[in-house]
């Protein structure tokens, strides 16, 4: 994870425009947004998944940071006052408190549309032409109302109310989900073609940790410290939000979470040690403290 994490960081950091170019306030809140922190879990999800079918790593640039540059964006979006209203991010000020609120969507804004850039211009992503639109569709889907967006309307809705469980897994699964499965999907698609039953089993891996990685932050959340996380701790609950704690008790949010890594891991069956990487994250997902 380090490993990746590290290319992650420097392909990152290479891809955003320099913090004196002009709009000099906005690309320093751009830059602010991605580089203060963060496990990069999405782009090392990218890099894992083109190892374990043997992609090197310089080809997942693009796609590895077209994702964390979407969830960089969704995270200064959700902080906003009209959406979570969070002072805390990684452990230090959220961009509209170091900022500004206007600067801070506009980064946001601007994040999402350099994602789509990078994976319609990196020239070391060698795909043919089609695929590399296959993948800008992949995460477009994953972004927009069908996918991320889609799953925030619906946390935003649904403050104050009690959801079924369907209902809230529905929540979990576009808000957070969609993100984590289009890492996989993109990680996997030079390597493995989507009618691959292969792939199909990736997919599923993706599914499984995309929804344990949202209860996971759900216990967090509830049992975590502001310390640790790097964000105020028992904030879900003050604010009346729907999680999985809330509906089914920390235990048994827990013992989900568990049971969904396992069927992930399951997933798996069929790749070789090059896919440890992948085991290892996912049960890293259910087990990490921030
Ligand atoms: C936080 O995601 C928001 C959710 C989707 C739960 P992460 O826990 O991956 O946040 P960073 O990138 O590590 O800060
Ligand atoms: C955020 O979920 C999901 C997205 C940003 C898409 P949360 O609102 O639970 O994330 P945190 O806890 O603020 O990181
Ligand atoms: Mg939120
Ligand atoms: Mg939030
Ligand atoms: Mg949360």
């Amino acid at each position: 994870m380090e490993h990746y994490r590290a290319c992650a960081d420097a392909a990152l950091d290479r891809c955003l425009p320099p913090a004196t170019a002009l709009p000099v306030q906005l690309h320093q809140a751009m830059r602010y947004a991605v580089l203060s922190g963060g496990k990069r879990i999405r782009p090392v999800l990218v890099y894992a998944t083109g190892a374990a079918l043997g992609t090197p790593p310089a080809q997942l640039d693009a796609p590895a940071c077209a994702v964390e540059l979407i969830h960089a964006y969704s995270l200064v979006h959700d902080d906003l006052p009209a959406m979570d209203n969070d002072d805390l991010r990684r452990g230090q000020p959220t961009c509209h408190k170091a900022c500004g609120e206007a600067t801070a969507i506009l980064a946001g804004d601007a994040l999402q549309a350099l994602a789509f850039q990078l994976l319609t211009q990196d020239a070391a992503l060698d795909v043919t032409p089609v695929l590399r639109l296959r993948m800008i569709e992949i995460l477009a889907e994953a972004s927009g109302s069908r996918g991320m967006a889609g799953g925030q309307a619906l946390d935003l809705a649904a403050v104050g109310s009690q959801l079924t469980l369907a209902e809230l897994e529905y929540m979990h699964i576009h808000k957070t989900g969609a993100l984590i499965r289009a890492a996989v999907r993109l990680g996997a698609l030079g390597a493995v073609q989507e009618s691959d039953p292969l792939f199909a089993q990736l997919d599923r891996y993706a599914k499984c940790i995309g929804l344990a990685f949202q209860i996971h932050d759900d216990v967090l959340d509830e049992e975590g410290s502001t310390a640790t996380l790097g964000k105020v701790q028992g904030a879900d609950r003050r604010r009346h939000k729907p999680t999985y704690p809330a509906l089914l008790g920390l235990s048994q949010s827990r013992q989900m979470a568990r049971d969904l890594c396992d069927e992930a891991v399951t997933s798996l069956n069929s790749l070789d040690s090059r896919a440890e990487p992948l085991r290892n994250l996912a049960r890293y997902i259910v087990e990490r403290s921030n």
